[in-house]
């Protein structure tokens, strides 16, 4: 523990001190630090499947109800949903997490959502949460939506996510593939959680007052890209 914790800080001062010698000069990567591909799969109430749904109608327009999904591309259904995470395609795949979060259909005149959840992580890989938020355009076969932020061993992540309908079963299952892409990573997965709590307070102050948004560094998992 000890010497992860001297990594930890010696990175910190390596990466404040290339921070300061461009003060106030915002850093970009153009090219992601990380990246990762994962499946959820979304299965919606409808009357029938109360045991296996993991998504119900919560509010539903006044010409609809919350059974069955309303009429005009369903304008005014808000869905909330607590969905299994797979590495790949297969709904019984061991699931490394849940998606939780809410959509909502926003235009009558053709099939889009806003969509905000949240990926809670719990694989060997991975403990932490990513957010997402953004519009899905889901008749378009990729949408953009962005990662706003993230914790554990996505602490302070950003980027943008990829989504691709895989696969939909009428208005009953669908799965989506998402290609993660981030452009901020901070190195705390060489860090402990706690750790990283003491370290992290001057970390986040001193890079405000410098105004660089993030010690952006070229993150791939691993101390060998250093
Ligand atoms: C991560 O490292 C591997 C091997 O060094 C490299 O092939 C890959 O392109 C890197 N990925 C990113 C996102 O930089
Ligand atoms: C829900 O569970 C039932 C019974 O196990 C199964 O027949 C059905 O295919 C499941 N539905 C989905 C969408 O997986
Ligand atoms: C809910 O709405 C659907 C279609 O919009 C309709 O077919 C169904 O009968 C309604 N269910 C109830 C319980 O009102
Ligand atoms: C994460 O997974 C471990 C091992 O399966 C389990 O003990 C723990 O309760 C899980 N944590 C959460 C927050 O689900
Ligand atoms: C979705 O697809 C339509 C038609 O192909 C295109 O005009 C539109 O710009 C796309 N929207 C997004 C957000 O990609």
């Amino acid at each position: 523990m000890g010497g992860r914790t001297l990594i930890s800080i010696l990175l910190l001062f390596l990466c404040l001190s290339e921070s300061t010698v461009v003060p106030g000069r915002k850093m970009r990567l153009h090219h992601p630090c990380k990246t990762l591909v994962l499946f959820f799969h979304d299965i919606i109430y409808n009357g029938k499947n109360a045991r296996n749904a993991t998504a119900a109608i919560i509010g539903a327009p006044a010409w609809g109800n919350k059974t069955i999904l309303a009429g005009q591309n369903h304008f005014g259904d808000l869905v909330v949903f607590d969905d299994p995470i797979t590495l790949d395609n297969n709904l019984h795949s061991k699931p490394v997490g849940r998606a939780q979060g809410l959509y909502l259909y926003d235009k009558k005149e053709i099939f889009t959502a806003w969509l905000g959840f949240s990926f809670v992580l719990n694989s060997t890989d991975y403990k932490g949460t990513l957010n997402f938020a953004g519009a899905d355009p889901l008749m378009n076969k990729t949408r953009d939506i962005s990662v706003v932020g993230g914790t554990g061993d996505f602490f302070m992540a950003r980027g943008v996510a990829t989504l691709m309908t895989d696969a939909f079963e009428g208005e009953v299952y669908f799965r989506l593939r998402v290609d993660i892409k981030l452009y901020d990573c901070w190195f705390v997965p060489l860090a402990t959680a706690w750790e990283w709590q003491w370290v992290s307070p001057g970390h986040a102050k001193v890079l405000s007052d410098l105004n660089i948004p993030s010690c952006n560094k070229d993150w791939n998992g691993s101390l060998e890209n250093y």
